[in-house]
């Protein structure tokens, strides 16, 4: 990745149907983590997190559990933002699609735009809406009548609505991807998405009349046509700039952040990010975002975990047993950033074990409690012994979260063989003045070595790393940071 001055981070917007899981908690680890290591490298960052709202299982959602949208809403997004508390993500502004004053100015002002560049056109039209997807899908998509990836059947519709010229812009985009001006991340990703130009892009439905019963001040109104609000996907992605002040005359943080350096996804919204996002970028004539990070997806029991199908590991059940940050390091480290991976209560349970209460939690607690007892004074340490290393930075630059705590963890390795090579617990207390020297340069050796680790730790598990940090720099032995578990 280039250097720039700044770097714009966001995340996909979730909709607020039901309580966050796992797979939630996955992207905004990985998104934190890239914004920490940038913020720590001196980059001036911005961290954008949201919700999406506008949307039709919301509405539903709202109406099974017998409340007002508005209300319904309300208590679920104090649950995304007590999660991010809990999970320590520190994102700069939380934006919310039904925020008419923050949002909708910057919705309002791309689909003006779109109008003017001709890209939007009124029809009649009728097909299938997959309320999981919130997109039309096509019948050849159906397996025995049902969406396959939510298993229910859609809904059919048929209504008048505006349409956006996607079908123009397959050839301006696959340049872009080509080029690498628009990065698509990995490369399994931009070969299934410049396929997917390749077979032809289909122009798409961008709006939807207000139905009775639809609730007021829901949706994003189409300027200049009161009878229709936007499609959710169109308002949905204009989130990335409405939250910059675009459209309006508060616009220092667009001209300073946009374009996004990274867009952080999954790999299962990557056509509406490399494709309709860009089309619309294109036409209302604003630069494109220069990479799209597309995740796997975190299954369970090999299946998408995913609310629609109630196979859902609550990420607040994992943080309440093993802590905030044994939680962050199994999606940085156990999950792999480009294909898909499974995650069961037992994997966690033995990740947790074997490599932080026995490995990480262990060094830590055997090293501080020499340096406490036989170190007259905290090490010293010199900005070589917090320097990160250039293979870790690379990593982490390329999003290969778990290559980089793999490299941690070779360190915290290194560590203990040196612990259980050297036994400086025996040197020290050897009769032989020379013998007690060695241990205790051992230890501080050891010592220097934790120094390392917690700035790498840094921005993966942000209070084990400033735990650490203290210790060392108190030369005191911390509380058990991770405590064995049965
Ligand atoms: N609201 C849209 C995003 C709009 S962005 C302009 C949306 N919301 S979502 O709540 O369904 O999902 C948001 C993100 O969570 C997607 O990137 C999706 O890939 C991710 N995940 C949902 N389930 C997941 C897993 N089981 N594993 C990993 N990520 C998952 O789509």
């Amino acid at each position: 990745m280039e250097q720039d001055n700044t770097f714009y981070l966001t995340t996909p917007i979730f909709y607020p149907n039901a309580k966050l899981h796992l797979g939630h908690a996955y992207v905004m680890t990985l998104a934190d983590t890239l914004a920490r290591a940038k913020r720590g490298a001196g980059v001036k960052t911005y961290f954008l997190a949201g919700s999406d709202e506008n949307t039709q299982k919301m509405v539903d959602a709202a109406s099974k559990a017998g409340k007002e949208p508005l209300e319904f809403l309300k208590a679920i997004v104090e649950n995304f933002t007590n999660l991010y508390k809990e999970l320590d993500i520190a994102f700069d502004q939380f934006i919310r699609t039904t925020d008419d004053q923050k949002h909708w100015p910057g919705a309002s002002e791309i689909w003006k735009r779109l109008a003017q560049a001709g890209d939007l056109y009124k029809k009649e039209y009728e097909g299938l809406y997959c309320v999981g997807h919130e997109m039309f899908i096509s019948e050849k998509d159906l397996v025995n009548g049902k969406c396959p990836d939510h298993d229910t059947p859609p809904e059919r519709i048929k209504e008048e609505n505006y349409f956006f010229r996607l079908s123009r812009f397959g050839g301006a985009i696959k340049a872009k991807i080509e080029s690498g001006e628009l990065k698509v991340v990995p490369e399994s990703r931009k070969n299934e998405i410049l396929a997917f130009i390749d077979r032809g892009l289909e122009d798409v439905s961008f709006s939807r009349p207000k139905k009775r019963g639809w609730p007021e001040g829901l949706g994003v109104p189409v300027p200049g046509d009161d009878s229709q609000v936007m499609y959710v996907w169109c308002d949905a992605l204009a989130n990335y700039i409405s939250a910059l002040g675009f459209g309006t005359d508060d616009d220092a943080l667009y001209k300073e952040f946009w374009p996004a350096n990274v867009h952080i996804i999954g790999k299962d919204i990557l056509r509406f990010h490399a494709a309709i996002w860009p089309a619309m970028l294109i036409s209302a004539g604003l630069p494109l975002p220069k990479t799209i990070f597309a995740h796997g997806i975190i299954t369970s029991g090999g299946r998408k975990m995913s609310k629609s199908l109630g196979n859902v590991i609550d990420p607040q059940e994992l943080i309440e047993k093993y802590g905030t940050d044994a939680v962050r390091y199994y999606l940085l480290r156990h999950v792999s950033p480009f294909e898909d991976g499974d995650l069961t209560r037992e994997s966690f349970h033995d990740a947790y074990t074997a490599n932080l209460a026995n490995g990480l939690g262990n060094l830590v607690a055997r090293t501080m409690t020499l340096a406490e007892e036989h170190l007259p004074h905290p090490v010293e340490l010199t900005d070589e012994d917090e320097k990160l290393d250039a293979a870790f930075v690379e990593k982490i630059e390329n999003f290969r979260f778990n290559e980089a705590m793999d490299l941690v963890f070779a360190m915290i390795g290194a560590a203990d063989g040196i612990m259980t090579e050297r036994a400086p617990y025996k040197g020290i207390k050897s009769g032989d003045a020379v013998e007690r020297e060695t241990a205790r340069k051992d230890i501080e050796e050891l010592v220097r070595r934790l120094a390392k680790i917690s700035a790498h730790l840094a921005p993966a598990l942000p209070r084990t790393s400033a735990a650490i940090s203290s210790a060392v720099r108190k030369n005191h032995k911390p509380e058990n940071l991770f405590p064995r578990i049965g």
